[in-house]
């Protein structure tokens, strides 16, 4: 592959956590793989001061630890510097304006530059706006790119303000809004899975799908994060984003080619096809719940509302389920399901496409062995892999049918190298490529849709919240919302479903 043009990738919020944790090993993890820019240098940026050095050894902790005398750790190291700023003040930043040159200078780097905003959400409109008018956005001495982390706003309006902002300093095209879960190989796999067999995509469609269920649930519960999370809960943290980009790539057409604008244009009409969900209709097709106080084996788990940075009396979500519908040729009628929370019995991300039965039941069937819906599981983590259900006859006399797993995992392409989520998005951005991320008007037209559910629960204190305890699959009302009842219990082993589940 070709090496991407040198630039300086400048992190802003660089003594936060997503810094240490996810951006420096993967631009290590690139480093290693070799394909970082011939000429590359990171220059993070927050308001503490400190020497590149002192940088360098925070940074250090983070990554896999390698023999003091590795020539190529030492080297990936000594091109990490550090720049402190007041973010905030735009008197501040001819600093870094200089200190760039400075460092392109030296390091004969020319004045290509991505800015990444690991900062706290309010920084978005400022830092982009201060660096266009201290000329730092001059695209007559080189490319100029800004990344930014999710949320891009809190609601419909403000996200349209965001953008508004942003596009007044900034082309779409320099604008890389980060959705991790695009980054992940088995989220981008969903698209080769449907558009390279011959076998499914015929079959991809409202004449043989009866539903989709698409899961994301977490064991952890907010941990550090309750100040954030009880301002956010989970539909904007999980569904309005992550989750509405596996919704995306299930439902989307085939785009003409495979290029950013293409696949994007695809996504877009698949969210401007849902079917919007009135606020009247909230409390029938979304239901929420909060997980409470439970033992799990001999532990005492807290419940949502004692974590710190947790309002007590918190009506905020950290689980949701909702069912709605794509109004196309393609999906007309067939429901979709989405649910995720934390605190529940195992940590998995996976879409099912089940598909409708046979028209005509031949075979005997039992109580474990009803008409056979084929399932395709498509598993997003862990235990990567794809998972088809089918019916086999059971040995002996008669035609009895059970079902039967036909499972490929991921693992079992051990000499392949898989790149992390954040590795393969940063390298994407470093080569101008914006395939995996969100386009503006995706991220308005997801904020709409959530919108009128976001005001239900503002407006109508009489919605419910229902409690679930800590490791369970949710509040039990949410079988009322799938027509059977019936919702997959997956399993930390994508083929274990059903035998026994990890608490
Ligand atoms: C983040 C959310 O965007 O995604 C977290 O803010 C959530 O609350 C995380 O835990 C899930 O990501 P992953 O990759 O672990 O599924």
């Amino acid at each position: 592959m070709q090496q991407p043009e040198s630039h300086i990738l400048v992190i802003f919020g660089a003594s936060g956590d997503l810094t240490k944790r996810k951006l420096i090993p993967a631009l290590f993890e690139l480093d290693q793989q070799k394909l970082l820019p011939e000429k590359f240098a990171i220059l993070g940026v927050s308001r503490t001061e400190m020497t590149d050095q002192a940088f360098r050894e925070k940074m250090r902790e983070f990554l896999p630890f390698t023999s003091p005398n590795d020539a190529a750790f030492s080297k990936f190291l000594e091109a990490i510097y550090y720049q402190s700023l007041e973010t905030s003040e735009a008197s501040d930043y001819p600093k870094l304006k200089e200190r760039l040159e400075r460092l392109g200078d030296r390091l004969s780097i020319p004045a290509n530059y991505i800015f990444y905003l690991s900062t706290p959400p309010q920084l978005y409109r400022v830092i982009p706006q201060i660096l266009a008018e201290s000329g730092m956005n001059d695209l007559s001495t080189g490319f100029k790119r800004i990344i930014i982390e999710k949320p891009f706003g809190t609601d419909l309006d403000s996200a349209r303000e965001l953008n508004k902002n942003l596009l007044t300093f900034y082309s779409e095209g320099q604008l890389f809004r980060i959705d991790h879960y695009l980054g992940k190989e088995t989220v981008q796999n969903m698209l080769v899975t449907r558009f390279s067999n011959g076998i499914f995509e015929p079959i991809w469609n409202q004449n043989f799908i009866h539903h989709v269920e698409i899961t994301s649930a977490e064991t952890l519960g907010v941990e550090d994060r309750g100040g954030y999370y009880d301002h956010s809960g989970a539909l904007r943290d999980m569904v309005q984003n992550h989750l509405m980009q596996l919704v995306g790539m299930i439902a989307m057409e085939p785009p003409v080619v495979i290029e950013a604008n293409a696949i994007r244009n695809e996504v877009l009409k698949v969210f401007q096809s849902m079917r919007p969900i009135q606020e009247a209709d909230v409390p029938r097709q979304v239901f929420r719940g909060q997980y409470t106080p439970s033992h799990i084996g001999e532990e005492l788990i807290k419940g949502y509302r004692e974590e710190n940075g947790v309002d007590s009396q918190s009506r905020t979500e950290t689980f949701v389920a909702l069912k709605f519908n794509i109004d196309n040729f393609r999906w007309a009628g067939v429901p979709f399901y989405i649910r995720t929370g934390k605190k529940l019995p195992t940590r998995v991300t996976e879409v099912v496409i089940y598909f409708k039965t046979t028209p005509h039941h031949l075979f005997e069937y039992h109580a474990d062995t009803e008409p056979i819906n084929n399932q395709l599981v498509l598993r997003i983590q862990p235990d990567e892999g794809v998972l088809l259900k089918l019916g086999m006859k059971v040995p002996g006399a008669g035609f009895r049918v059970q079902t039967m797993n036909m499972d490929f995992h991921y693992n079992e392409l051990s000499d392949k190298y898989l790149p992390s989520a954040y590795s393969r998005l940063l390298l994407d951005c470093m080569h101008g490529d914006a395939t995996l991320y969100s386009r503006s008007d995706a991220v308005e037209k997801a904020w709409e849709y959530f919108q009128p559910i976001l005001d239900a629960w503002k407006n109508n204190c009489d919605i419910p919240i229902y409690g679930y305890p800590a490791g369970t699959w949710g509040p039990e009302v949410v079988d009322q919302l799938v027509e059977n009842g019936y919702w997959r219990r997956p399993c930390k082993n994508l083929a274990h479903d059903g035998e026994y589940c990890e608490l």
